[in-house]
């Protein structure tokens, strides 16, 4: 048997019910492979180790995610700088920023599930820049705050040269590059810059490409999303965009996501910690266990049983509220661990 070690950090509000949920699928989906053997071990990450001990990821849960050869990840509840106190403010380091940024995982890919029509398109997110580097500050004496945005050569590299790959092995025809460069002609010039030289690589010869603006791209996601293939745009409009994408599936529970670098790879939900639904046990559980599949893909074991059994959950009204159904949390994973067939 093949064994693999998988780093868990559940995190806050339903990140909890929908990892423990696809944690209980994975265990029955290793019973049918036979082959493999997985390993979790669970580390610690969110408000809870906030409120605690002022750190909201420890080292320690860095060092787990480093020795396993996959991440799974919840969602962790994000305290607003209004709630706390400008001490605590100081304090907080996001568990997920922190992970992106110790890992080095610089894509983040975002597929749009819609089963009900042919819409299948991808945004690949630029994960270690852009407005996310943090440097933020507010000038005392003339009272504005500036955020500085930040796209590297290399970064916008190694994002392009990921999706156009990307293409490649998953057999798209189509890259896009999304941008602002009409009004940020310096940092996203540089990006767009980056893509039209890479587009030219012999290697992508077959790929065609093309650019749109950020806001005309909102518009398009709702009008025409089949005009869409691969999307490679940077930080906040890949973080933005995917959830406006989710929107054509059912929303964001059927949306996964996977964080790749060179060395390590974590796979979240796009969705976040859910206060108002959570403790009620009826979060989807759908967009986690199709994280889960991702992170198959990545350990090279066969993911389509699980993309499968949740197709069909989907298709057959087996789904949570947010998706129309009637179910709650455990009986939707009852109901695609019933489905999970290999084939
Ligand atoms: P959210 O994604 O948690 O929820 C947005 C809406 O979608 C809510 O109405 C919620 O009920 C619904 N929803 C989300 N996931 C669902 C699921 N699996 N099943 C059914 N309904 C679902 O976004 P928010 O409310 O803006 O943010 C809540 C908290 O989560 C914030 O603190 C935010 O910072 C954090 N967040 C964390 C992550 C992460 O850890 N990766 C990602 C996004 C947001
Ligand atoms: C996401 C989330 C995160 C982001 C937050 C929680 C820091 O919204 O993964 O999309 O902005 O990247
Ligand atoms: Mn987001």
């Amino acid at each position: 048997n093949k064994n693999f070690k998988i780093c868990v950090i559940k995190g806050d509000g339903i990140g909890v019910e929908v990892v423990n949920e696809t944690l209980r699928m994975l265990k029955a989906y290793e019973k049918i492979l036979k082959s493999v053997n997985f390993e979790f071990i669970e580390a610690k990450a969110g408000l809870t180790e906030f409120f605690n001990n002022k750190d909201a990821i420890p080292n320690e849960t860095i060092e787990t995610a480093k020795k396993c050869d996959a991440i799974l990840f919840g969602a962790i509840t994000s305290p607003k700088p209004t709630e706390i106190g400008e001490e605590l403010n100081k304090l907080y380091k996001s568990p997920i920023l922190t992970l992106r940024k110790e890992l080095d995982l610089y894509s983040n890919v975002r597929p749009t599930i819609d089963y009900n029509s042919n819409i299948d398109f991808v945004i690949v997110r630029e994960n270690t820049e852009g407005l996310y580097i943090k440097e933020e500050y507010y000038d005392e004496e003339n009272e504005f705050a500036i955020a500085k945005r930040k796209i590297s050569k290399k970064g916008s590299e190694r994002i392009v040269r990921f999706a156009f790959d990307y293409a490649i092995s998953n057999n798209r025809k189509k890259v896009s590059c999304i941008h602002k460069s009409n009004v940020l002609r310096v940092t996203d010039g540089l990006f767009l810059k980056t893509f039209e030289k890479i587009a030219k690589d012999e290697k992508y010869r077959n790929i065609i490409h093309n650019d749109y603006l950020v806001d005309a791209t909102a518009m398009y996601i709702i009008k025409s999303p089949e005009m869409f293939d691969v999307m490679v745009t940077t930080n906040l409009f890949g973080d933005i965009l995917s959830d406006e994408a989710s929107a054509l599936g059912g929303g964001l529970g059927l949306a996964p996501s996977a964080n790749i670098g060179d060395n390590y790879a974590l796979f979240e939900p796009v969705h976040g910690s859910a206060p108002d639904i959570a403790g009620q046990g009826i979060a989807n559980p759908m967009a986690t266990m199709l994280c889960c599949a991702m992170m198959l893909d990545y350990l090279k074991i066969d993911s389509k049983p699980i993309k499968n059994a949740v197709k069909r959950a989907f298709l057959e009204g087996n789904t949570t509220a947010d998706l129309g159904g009637s179910l709650n949390t455990k009986e939707v994973t009852d109901k695609i661990i019933e489905y999970l067939t290999l084939e």
